[in-house]
């Protein structure tokens, strides 16, 4: 959520922070800023509300031969989207220029104490007390002053700090929210997350709670929270450029969908063979996994729906209670939790402030964690016990697509091995598993090309009052993630149900006007699956189908998509497929921004 990116050193300075900014557009975009300090050490700062373009367009006004500079992409949290609010924020001398991602909850006492004390703020914005603050803490040093300033701050931080007397410098310090520093040869850099900087060095450090670094052109020193001299340790990260590329596709979202099958078979790599399944990552927390005697799944948004695919199935073979909560009721209102928890978090950034605060809570409660997720060298990559990451590729659209599948396969990958150690599945039924899993690439293959059914089916449909989204089961995770898909893609109101629940108030809506999508698995509650359809249908609704080895019972389908047949949890994942295409079809019809929805971002690191 937000992005930041800083730069020391002898390139153009506007030009590598604006580059840094479009690799992180899709974390937020409703307004965007740059300030750079020059020689002399005048700082100029430019700002624009709406998307990067805006500001790309008034960059060029500012003075060439800067040293150093940062620049920021927001997503609103105080303060309305407008060129005021838009990050950096600077003290009423233009000495001091800050940007920062996260809140600081005591802003409103701590506004109230400044201007008591004779500032003047001009925005709307929490970060903007942090510039005054460190302004009255400055006694020529800006490490110490900031270092000063945030044992008063309450919340959550990624900051970075530049001062007008010390132009060849920029301190950056975090407290739950995500930043790195990316180690060059006569240049440093800074960013919320390193896919904006990794073109330029691969060497980096990330914070950690309480760090703080100062950067200067010739090197980085690193602090921790007790003021104390850290060497810090550097990663070597891989960059996939071709991730951050469109690759001739429209968007996105697209490429992503279409990458599914190659990231599929990525996250079974080295863990399913012919022979069976075991994953790697679990063996470092064999005492706990034995001592479990409940797991707890925690997650937010997609990667939610996505644990909810594999979870009954884990709670069928292990026979142990477990349930998925969204990680911000979780981390405030937790189940009994002890060392016998298994708390497996599942999130694609690993930087979700929800899904961390549960993780954190679960520690603290002595439970063993497990993290399922895409980012690797991400903050919940570091706070886990276990680590199991989805090898997916860095996925840029915010709607998540290929992440979303990968998140729900190794969920139930995890599972039946959880199954196997725990001797509840035998070698015959481990074999049999693997052997179906391996077919999932194919299977999400052949979904695609089922798939290019929907543009007709979505021109057919665009201009209903509403969808609603239905199974039974596992393929109920599917509708809920299709429904979500539809309205965050396309704008148009869409709940998920389960089949049964219909009868129960939702079949009120239903009408020529007002379609179902319903996911259709060969599953034991097919028959009753199809008899909801047909209740539907007798109210007028046409019934969109995306049908798994369904065959003769396949009548109640006014429009169908057909995938291949599969245990009903593989069909499940595999019908997500169609659905991403149907609300892609939608929003391409509504003339949606497909990769940046408005009012969303790809990671959110915000409660
Ligand atoms: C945001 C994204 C969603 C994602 C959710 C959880 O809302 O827009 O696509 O599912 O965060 O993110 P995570 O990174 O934890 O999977």
């Amino acid at each position: 959520m937000c992005g930041i990116v800083g730069y020391i050193g002898s390139r153009d300075v506007s030009t590598t922070l604006i580059a840094g900014l479009r690799l992180l557009e899709y974390r937020g975009y409703d307004s965007a800023g740059i300030a750079v300090a020059a020689t002399g050490g005048e700082i100029s700062m430019r700002k624009r509300a709406g998307r990067l373009a805006n500001l790309e367009g008034v960059v060029g006004e500012l003075p060439a031969g800067s040293v150093a500079g940062i620049a920021h992409t927001r997503w609103a949290t105080h303060g309305a989207p407008t060129d005021l609010n838009a990050h950096p924020h600077m003290d009423e001398h233009g000495d001091i220029a800050i940007i920062h991602n996260g809140i600081i909850e005591n802003f409103a006492e701590l506004q109230r104490e400044l201007l008591a004390g004779g500032h003047t703020l001009s925005s709307d914005v929490d970060t903007e007390v942090i510039a005054h603050l460190v302004e009255d803490a400055y006694q020529g040093d800006i490490r110490a002053a900031v270092a000063a300033v945030l044992p008063r701050l309450r919340g959550q931080w990624a900051l970075v700090v530049m001062h007008r007397k010390e132009p060849g410098r920029i301190i950056a310090a975090r407290r739950e929210a995500p930043l790195a520093v990316g180690i060059g040869d006569g240049e440093q850099f800074l960013a919320s997350d390193p896919v904006a900087i990794l073109e330029h060095t691969n060497k980096i450090v990330f914070l950690r709670d309480g760090d703080l670094a100062d950067l200067q052109r010739g090197g980085v020193t690193f602090y921790d929270a007790a003021g104390e001299l850290l060497t810090p340790t550097i990663e070597t990260i891989t960059w996939d450029g071709a991730a951050a590329r469109k690759e001739g596709y429209d968007h996105f979202m697209r490429k992503e969908m279409d990458e599914q099958p190659r990231a599929l078979s990525a996250a079974m790599m080295g863990r399913v063979s012919s022979n069976g399944i075991a994953i790697g990552e679990l063996d470092a927390i064999t005492p706990a996994l034995a001592a479990a005697r409940a797991i707890e799944i925690v997650a937010c948004g997609s990667a939610y729906y996505a644990s909810l695919t594999a979870a009954s199935l884990a709670e069928r073979l292990l026979q142990l209670p477990v349930r998925v909560t969204v990680a911000s009721e979780f981390r405030y209102d937790p189940p009994p939790l002890s060392s016998a928890s298994l708390v497996i978090a599942v999130s694609q950034s690993g930087e979700t402030a929800d899904t961390l605060g549960a993780v954190r809570i679960a520690k603290s409660a002595g439970a063993t964690v497990l993290a399922i997720v895409n980012a690797a060298g991400s903050s919940l990559t570091r706070e886990a016990d276990a680590v199991v990451l989805l090898q997916a590729g860095t996925e840029i659209s915010v709607a998540a697509t290929k992440s979303y599948t990968s998140q729900a396969l190794v969920t139930m990958l995890v599972s039946l091995d959880l199954a196997r150690r725990a001797g509840k599945l035998s070698a015959a039924e481990v074999r049999d598993w693997s052997a179906e899993l391996l077919t999932i690439p194919a299977m999400a293959s052949a979904a695609l090309d089922a798939s290019d059914a929907l543009p007709d089916i979505a021109r057919k449909y665009f201009g209903a009052k509403g969808f609603t989204f239905v199974s039974r089961g596992a393929g109920l995770a599917t509708a809920l993630e299709g429904a979500l898909k539809l309205k965050e893609l396309a704008y148009i109101h869409a709940e998920g149900i389960a089949a049964g629940e219909m009868k129960h108030g939702p079949i009120s809506l239903l009408g020529a006007d007002h379609p179902v999508v319903a996911v259709v698995l060969q599953s034991p509650v097919l028959p009753k699956l199809v008899s909801n359809l047909m209740e539907s249908r007798a109210r007028s609704a046409p019934v969109i189908a995306v049908l798994s080895g369904v065959g003769e019972w396949a009548s109640f389908a006014t429009d169908a998509v057909v995938i291949p047949a599969a245990r009903h949890e593989i069909a499940a994942l595999i019908a997500t497929i169609p659905l991403q295409r149907f609300a892609y079809e939608m929003a391409l019809l509504a003339g949606a921004d497909i990769d940046q929805p408005k009012n969303l971002a790809k990671s959110v690191t915000v409660e």
